[in-house]
């Protein structure tokens, strides 16, 4: 309990978390009775039963369908507001939220209310209790270059109504197969119009999806990142560049990315000057929420306390937050 109240108490930035995976199998089924989606479970806890992943994508199909519910802008502020409320228990100070618009309007929601639910929760949740977010608005890359296209352009028109909050984009969804260099164009227009980058690289795919993630697609941040390791000069240019890695550990322990949470080999790339920081990536699916995952690695790896502040620190350093406002979470 003792570490648990130092593990809140830190101040920290989330900065890999999707909305999406933080819907929780009530929330699941409250917004399909509401909506009147038929789902193919039949209580709340059938459906908790059938998280048991083997890898990335049997997770992705039950995260897809659980999305499924979302319908209406209320649907996306109930979603984003429980989340910030349970980041806020968390001791977050500032948030970095993915969502992918294409997982709705495929299914014939409109990107305007996807933009409006959740950013009017993060808002509210500003104006209520200064825990700040920024939306990264992330393409599907099992999907179409000319599909992040044409989401891109779907969602500029709303860039001026939500300056306050949209300030970066990322890529996300099945990993290997569909390599950074998919993405090469339409990243370069991204980079253009002045939003920040990220990408997932190096989470189930090689550590030159990685170094593809940096030089091809310009990204400041890898999210995951961990199979860099293979790679002992891409890891020293994380090191001499200070490359900021999002690691969601317990994500790697239920995808079967890692085995054990012993063997993660956060601790390593911590010790050997990586900037490395810890995240839930989904904690509806993952078994828990940025706290938990900050517990989970301090007792299988035996962080000490400074070591839980470094990691802390490094996700503060790694935001996108002007550096007035880092200087005065730090
Ligand atoms: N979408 C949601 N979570 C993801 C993950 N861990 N990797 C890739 N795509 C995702
Ligand atoms: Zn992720």
């Amino acid at each position: 309990a003792d570490l648990d109240d130092y593990i809140v108490a830190l101040p920290k930035a989330e900065l890999h978390l999707h909305i999406e995976g933080t819907l929780e199998p009530e929330l699941i089924f409250e917004l399909a009775q509401r909506n009147k989606v038929s789902l193919p479970y039949d209580s709340v806890q059938s459906l908790r039963d059938a998280y048991a992943f083997t890898d990335l994508q049997s997770f992705l199909n039950l995260y897809y369908a659980g999305a499924s519910v979302l319908i209406t802008e209320q649907d996306f502020y109930d979603m984003t507001m429980a989340y910030l409320k349970r980041a806020h228990a968390d001791g977050v100070c500032h948030t970095e939220i993915m969502f992918d618009p294409q997982t709705h309007t495929e299914r014939g929601v409109a990107i305007e209310t996807v933009f409006a639910g959740i950013a009017g929760a993060v808002r509210d949740m500003q104006r209520d209790t200064g825990l700040s977010s920024y939306l990264i608005m992330s393409f599907l890359r099992h999907l179409s270059e000319a599909s992040a296209f044409e989401t891109l352009e779907a969602a500029l028109p709303l860039r001026e109504a939500y300056d306050d909050v949209w300030v970066a984009i990322g890529l996300d969804s099945a990993e290997v197969g569909n390599p950074p260099e998919k993405f090469a164009r339409v990243f370069q227009r991204c980079k253009d119009l002045g939003f920040r980058l990220v990408a997932h690289a190096g989470e189930e795919g090689p550590a030159q999806y990685v170094s593809d993630a940096l030089d091809v697609l310009h990204v400041e941040r890898i999210d995951h990142g961990v199979r860099s390791e293979e790679d002992p000069a891409l890891m020293q240019r994380l090191i001499d560049e200070q490359i900021p890695l999002t690691v969601c550990p317990l994500s790697n322990l239920k995808l079967c990315v890692v085995d054990d949470m012993a063997e993660h080999n956060l601790a390593r790339f911590l010790r050997q000057g990586v900037l490395v920081t810890i995240n839930a990536d989904d904690p509806a699916y993952f078994g828990g929420y940025v706290a938990d995952n900050y517990r989970a690695v301090a007792k299988s790896l035996k962080l000490s306390r400074s070591e839980l502040a470094q990691l802390a620190d490094n996700s503060i350093v790694a935001s996108f937050l002007p550096i007035g406002r880092k200087a005065a979470l730090r």
